[in-house]
């Protein structure tokens, strides 16, 4: 091999936008996954809660369009991107304040975080928003925020930015009055599509689930009546995945949520898998171990496990832990991978 000759003509070739593949092969097509998101973990007391109302007496959240910190990877730096392919972001509404109406490609989940009763609209329709439910707003669906109430509003935001990014599919449109016209009551899409049971002749639309609040007063009760009935599963505790009734896959299309109970003092066993993924805590203290971190958490903390890390939970009170990432699209795909340390036989 004459390395002289080699550079020289990578350098005319360069020149003509080509490159040789010998010299890259191995990272553009790696042995196991290689990523530059790193184990991440937010203090939702100390840090996020206290940047967020200081942001609430610098900005409103009409003059912002959104009033919304980014938890940005710090493997990540400048893309606004939790991992790869998702974004999360911690949105404040004060008393009075409305988040006005738009819409865009990417699809949107808001898991609330803090107060209780402002309102979310999609599609014409309110829904109030609690601890712990999770609001989506489907991709391309219109929808503004509103808090009427005396208390802020505070909820985590997940959105696939980074992935429509990816594709160059991002079209964003402002609406025409700051809160969209209301044509369906309080309540409407949860009749018709969270009861078991489908309006005669319904037609699906559009991708995912028709549902738009998963309310943590179903799911809490689900959950605890799976804690009471059954043992937990060693490597996930009491875990469920949020659907879209009409078809059993998950409710967004570009991002799977899921909610897991640990019980008190229970530790799961290490998994790994393809899909970065980002945990919210919903009630409770505990650690994680991510790869080669340990994070101690409380409620509303905030943590990010990449692509094949190891990750166990403990928990030292009862605690929920709410999760999302892009492991449907990685499915759909053929790319999902997962391995679990010390599988048990029925677990295998
Ligand atoms: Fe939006």
């Amino acid at each position: 091999m004459d390395k002289a000759a080699l550079g020289a003509f990578y350098d005319r070739i360069a020149k003509q936008d080509m490159a040789p593949l010998w010299e890259s092969l191995h990272v553009l097509v790696s042995q196991e996954p290689a990523t530059p998101v790193a184990p991440v973990h937010w203090s939702y007391s100390e840090a996020i809660r206290p940047a967020l109302m200081e942001s609430g007496n610098l900005i409103t959240a009409e003059e912002a369009e959104r009033r919304v910190l980014i938890l940005e990877n710090p493997g990540l730096k400048g893309q606004g991107a939790a991992t790869n392919s998702l974004y999360a972001g911690m949105q404040l509404l004060l008393p009075g304040e409305v988040a006005p109406c738009h819409r865009h490609t990417q699809t949107a989940l808001r898991f609330v975080i803090e107060g209780e009763g402002a309102y979310t609209s999609v599609d014409g329709e309110r829904t109030p928003m609690s601890p712990g439910d999770m609001v989506i707003t489907p991709q391309w669906t219109w929808h503004d925020h509103g808090n009427e109430t005396d208390r802020p509003m505070v909820w985590l935001d997940g959105l696939d930015i980074p992935m429509v990014r990816f594709f160059g599919s991002s079209f964003a449109q402002g609406g025409n009055t700051a809160q969209q016209p209301i044509s369906r009551p309080v309540g409407d899409s949860r009749a018709r599509f969270a009861s078991n049971l489908l309006p005669h002749g319904w037609e699906r639309s559009r991708a995912g689930s028709p549902i738009f609040n998963y309310r943590y007063a179903d799911t809490r009760p689900a959950l605890a009546t799976l804690a009471r009935n059954d043992t937990p599963d060693p490597h996930f505790g009491h875990r469920m995945r949020y659907i879209d009734p009409t078809t059993g896959g998950d409710a967004m299309p570009t991002m799977a949520a899921a909610i897991q109970l640990l019980p008190q003092g229970f530790e799961t066993r290490p998994t790994r898998s393809t899909d970065a993924t980002i945990f919210v805590v919903v009630e409770g203290e505990g650690e994680s171990r991510i790869g080669d971190e340990t994070f101690a958490w409380q409620p509303h903390d905030v943590f990010v496990a990449p692509s094949w890390a190891w990750r166990s939970h403990s928990a030292k009170s009862e605690a929920v832990l709410f999760s999302f990432s892009d492991a449907g699209v990685q499915r759909h795909c053929g790319l999902w991978r997962q391995e679990l340390a010390n599988p048990d036989k029925e677990n295998v």
